[in-house]
């Protein structure tokens, strides 16, 4: 489903030059679950960046079902977009917005009717077990909440590919262990294949079928997480700098 090649990205500033991605190679199939781990400043959100769209590598390709989409023209990318969701640690809702209006944005901005993107966005907070919160504004939620409404805006679209950037990283356990229980449903009941990148070990080790060690610009690992051995074997913690769970 995705595959990216040689992947490579630098920033330059006035006085300096960091490279970010140097040869990162990694592959995607539909409907599982992928986890990056790495330290902060390892390049994760760039990856989803990205992904994304909303930057463009230095060098490489980005496949995704057969197109490269670094090679995409405006037109061409903004289709590309709505197959993806994207949610962040901070959640990025609209404070003047209500839980229903952030959620039916997307649908909005699209060009949808009110009465039908209304209808939706109602689902999706069904979905995410907030129904009763529809009329709160998102300064009356709990961080917890917050993240299922930013979860909801990103599903409504009915996106392919959910990419997830340290989303559980601002929540305590317990608020976390919500978020991964709704992800893993948002995974089977409508095989929308997620991508969670994180320096979280915990939330990557109890959501993702498949990880990849992101250090130094590549990928320097590739596990997958079913047996006890492997789950052993996951001491990464020292080499990338990574604090215990
Ligand atoms: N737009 C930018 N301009 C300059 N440097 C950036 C920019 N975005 C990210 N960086 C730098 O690139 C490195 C990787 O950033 P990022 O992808 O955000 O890492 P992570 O998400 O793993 O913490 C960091 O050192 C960061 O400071
Ligand atoms: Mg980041």
């Amino acid at each position: 489903m995705i595959e990216i090649k040689n992947l490579a990205k630098e920033f330059i500033s006035s006085n300096s030059r960091k490279e970010v991605l140097n040869n990162l190679n990694f592959k995607i199939n539909k409907g599982k679950i992928y986890g990056i781990i790495g330290p902060s400043g390892a390049g994760k959100s760039t990856i989803l960046n990205i992904l994304a769209g909303l930057i463009k590598p230095d060098n490489g390709e980005v496949f995704v079902e057969g197109e490269n989409i670094i090679e995409l023209d405006n037109n061409q990318l903004r289709s590309y977009q709505k197959n993806i969701g994207m949610v962040f640690q901070d959640y990025n809702l609209l404070s003047n917005l209500t839980v229903l209006q952030n959620i039916a944005l997307p649908l909005k901005l699209a060009k949808v009717k009110k009465e039908v993107r209304e209808q939706e966005a109602r689902k999706v907070l069904e979905f995410v077990n907030l129904s009763e919160e529809e009329n709160s504004y998102p300064s009356q939620l709990s961080g917890g909440m917050k993240q299922r409404v930013a979860i909801a805006r990103a599903i409504i679209t009915k996106p392919k590919i959910l990419l997830l950037d340290e989303v559980t990283s601002a929540l305590d356990q317990e608020t976390a262990n919500v978020i991964i229980k709704l992800l893993k449903k948002i995974n089977y009941d409508l095989g929308i294949t997620i991508l969670l990148v994180s320096h979280d070990l915990l939330t990557v080790k109890k959501l993702c079928e498949y990880v990849f060690v992101l250090n130094d610009g590549k990928i320097v690992d590739e596990l997958e997480l079913t047996s006890d051995e492997i789950l052993g074997s996951f001491n990464y913690r020292k080499e990338l700098g990574v604090s215990d769970a």
